[in-house]
């Protein structure tokens, strides 16, 4: 087996089908966007749009979940001339049955048309690489349950941290296999995965937009692979290990950004809360108290579902779209 993945041929491909698609002046997008279930309104906030199908796009897989379109939007957004940015509207997820490397073929296909930042919602080796880098940066967003009691559903979390809880259960990373090019860096460093710049961004574009100082504040995201949501006792242990937001995507991206050299903000929307009971219904107590004509009154079980996430992710596109559109404009 060849020490790097032979991805070039994928590359050169899809490159190839987007110059038919697309005006060379919108081929080398300073930022990316991903937009999460129900906020590829984002595209709203461009101008000048030349989009594309997944379906026509080789190494990238078709999404598959509600809520998700299938297409990468290239445009225009934010003031004056505006800044070239490319939106992925909708994403891939290992849950979808997607392997790994197609859950984030599509970020290092745009780092190599020249990405600078990737919002979803970044050693020295590729400090140099950055700057050879169109695409600088990453903005990615998404929906997450909100383990922190304190986050109301709705809440924006700029995330500043993860937790990859598959590290703990199995081996889920994007990264594992052969360095898919020389200049990969074998062991990336994450603890400043999280663009400070950017998220400082975030808080001076909600001031801007004069958002209540409720509408947003910072968190740690737990990944998990989904598509079961969590049990209460993997709620508790998040939480417990330090989360405020759970969800099922977005890291696998953000690390194929860092290694890629782009700097990353991501944006969690809590789109419902992750009902954490302090201890555990306990049947035997109840059956006793019963006997004992005490009878136990639990209160009645939340339960998750994707519409309770998608009806909360349309009321807050607006919001969402804006300041992302705020962000850019500040870059
Ligand atoms: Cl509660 N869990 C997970 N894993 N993902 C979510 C979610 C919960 N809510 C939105 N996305």
């Amino acid at each position: 087996m060849s020490p790097t993945i032979n991805i070039d041929q994928l590359f050169a491909s899809s490159l190839e089908t987007l110059r038919s698609h697309v005006p060379e002046r919108l081929l080398s997008p300073k930022v990316g966007i991903v937009c999460g279930s129900g906020l590829s309104t984002l595209a709203d906030s461009m101008r000048d749009i030349h989009s594309v199908p997944y379906s026509l796009l080789d190494g990238f897989g078709s999404s598959t979940v509600l809520g998700h379109k299938s297409v990468l939007a290239f445009g225009l957004m934010g003031p004056g001339d505006g800044v070239p940015v490319v939106a992925m509207l909708g994403r891939f997820h290992p849950y979808e049955g997607h392997p790994l490397s197609t859950v984030v073929y599509p970020i290092r296909f745009l780092a190599k048309l020249g990405i600078k930042n990737l919002i979803s919602m970044s050693g020295m080796q590729y400090r140099t690489r950055k700057a050879d880098l169109i695409l600088h940066f990453l903005i990615v967003t998404n929906a997450a349950g909100a383990l922190n009691p304190n986050i109301p559903v709705g809440t924006i979390v700029v995330i500043q941290d993860h937790i990859a809880l598959p590290n703990l259960t199995g081996p889920l990373n994007p990264l594992l296999g052969p360095p898919i090019s020389a200049l990969t860096p074998r062991f990336l460093p994450l603890s400043d995965a999280y663009s400070r710049s950017l998220r400082r961004l975030v808080f001076l574009a909600s001031h801007k937009l004069s958002l209540p100082d409720s509408a947003l504040t910072e968190g740690t995201y737990a990944w998990v692979s989904g598509p079961s949501y969590e049990t209460p006792a993997e709620g508790r242990f998040l939480r417990a290990a330090g989360a405020d937001v759970v969800g099922m995507s977005t890291v696998p991206e953000v690390l194929a950004a860092r290694e890629a050299g782009l700097e990353v903000c991501v944006l969690s929307l809590a789109t419902n809360a992750v009902v954490i009971p302090d201890t555990y219904r306990s049947i035997k107590a109840e059956v006793a108290a019963e006997l004992a004509g005490k009878p136990i009154e639990y209160p009645a079980e939340a339960v998750v579902s994707h519409e309770e996430v998608l009806t909360v992710g349309r009321q807050k596109a607006e919001l969402m779209r804006s300041l992302v559109e705020t962000v850019v404009g500040l870059i």
